[in-house]
C-alpha cells in the first residue's frame, strides 16, 4: 500500500487512457515534522517544510517563486514608495533558493510525479535548465495562461504567464496523465483575488485530476493565495502547502 511507486503494468494501457496506474501512500508514510498539517495553511519557510516531506511520497508539487527578476526587469525600484505596494511586501527568492526548492521538489516527488512551475516571459526565454541540474526532472509541456485582462508593461502589456510542465523520472504519460482535454493555451480570469500573484483555480483544478486519483498528495512551499487548497478541497486531494504569511489572517476572512 505504501510503496508509492507506479506499477508496470502500464504497458496494456493506450497513452491516453484514462486510467492511472499509481498506488499512494498513507498519510504517516508522507508526513516527517508534526509541526505540518494537512489541508490548511502552514505559516513556515517553503525549504523547512520540504524537509518535513518524505522522500518519494508525493504525486504533484505546485512551484510559483517570488521572483526578483520581474520586477528588476520591469523597472519596479520604486515600488515601496508608491507603486507595487503588496509585491514589494513579499519576500524575493535569489536563483540559489529557487533551486534549493526545486532540489528538494525533485526528492519528495514520487517516480514519475509532477511539478507545474509558473514562469514569467523573461523566465520562459532564459530558461529554467539551469533549476534541474543534478534534479530527476525533466521538463515535458508548457501551458500558457492568458488572464483574460491587460497587466503592466513599457512595451506591450502583459496578459499571460506560463506553466512549465516537470515530470520525474521514469518520464511516462501512460498509466500517469489521465486527462487529455486541457489545451495549452488557458483563459481564466482570477475570481475572489486575495493574493497579488494568485493562479487560476480551474486551470490547477484540472491539472490536479489529470495526474492524481482522489486521496493522492498535492503540495504547494509558497501557496500564497492556498488556492492549490481550494482546488484540493473541491475534487477531494490531499493538500499539504506552506508560505512565510497567511493571507486568510491578513485579509480577515479566516
Ligand atoms: C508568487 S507568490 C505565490 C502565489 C500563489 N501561487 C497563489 O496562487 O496565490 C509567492 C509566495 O511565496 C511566498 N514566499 C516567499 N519566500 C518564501 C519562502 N522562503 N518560503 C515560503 N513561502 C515563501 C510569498 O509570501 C508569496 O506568497
Amino acid at each position: 500500500m505504501s510503496t508509492g511507486s507506479v506499477k508496470s503494468e502500464t504497458s496494456s494501457l493506450n497513452v491516453y487512457s484514462k486510467e492511472r496506474n499509481v498506488v499512494i501512500k498513507k498519510i504517516e508514510n508522507v508526513i516527517i515534522s508534526d509541526a505540518i498539517k494537512t489541508n490548511g495553511p502552514n505559516i513556515m519557510d517553503g525549504l523547512t517544510f520540504l524537509d518535513g516531506i518524505f522522500s518519494n511520497s508525493i504525486s504533484v508539487c505546485f512551484f510559483d517563486p517570488q521572483y526578483r527578476g520581474i520586477m528588476d526587469k520591469m523597472k519596479y525600484g520604486n515600488e515601496g514608495v508608491s507603486r507595487q505596494i503588496e509585491r514589494s511586501q513579499l519576500s524575493q527568492m535569489s536563483e540559489e533558493v529557487i533551486s534549493e526548492f526545486i532540489q528538494e521538489i525533485g526528492r519528495v516527488l514520487i517516480p514519475s510525479g509532477h511539478l507545474f512551475l509558473w514562469v514569467d516571459k523573461f523566465h520562459l526565454c532564459q530558461g529554467v535548465s539551469s533549476w534541474l541540474k543534478d534534479t530527476d526532472l525533466s521538463i515535458v509541456d508548457l501551458i500558457t495562461w492568458d488572464k483574460g485582462k491587460i497587466g503592466m508593461g513599457y512595451r506591450t502589456r502583459r496578459k499571460t504567464e506560463y506553466l512549465v510542465v516537470i515530470q520525474k523520472l521514469p518520464i511516462k504519460a501512460k498509466g500517469i496523465w489521465t486527462k487529455h482535454n486541457i489545451p495549452d493555451v488557458w483563459t481564466e480570469k482570477i475570481v475572489g483575488k486575495i493574493h497579488p500573484h494568485q493562479k487560476p483555480l480551474e486551470l490547477q483544478k484540472a491539472l490536479i485530476e489529470a495526474v492524481t486519483n482522489e486521496g493522492e498528495y498535492v503540495i504547494d512551499p509558497c501557496a500564497g493565495s492556498y488556492n492549490v487548497m481550494e482546488a484540493c478541497k473541491q475534487i477531494n486531494r490531499i493538500f499539504i502547502g506552506s508560505d512565510l504569511r497567511n493571507p486568510y489572517q491578513e485579509n480577515g476572512t479566516n
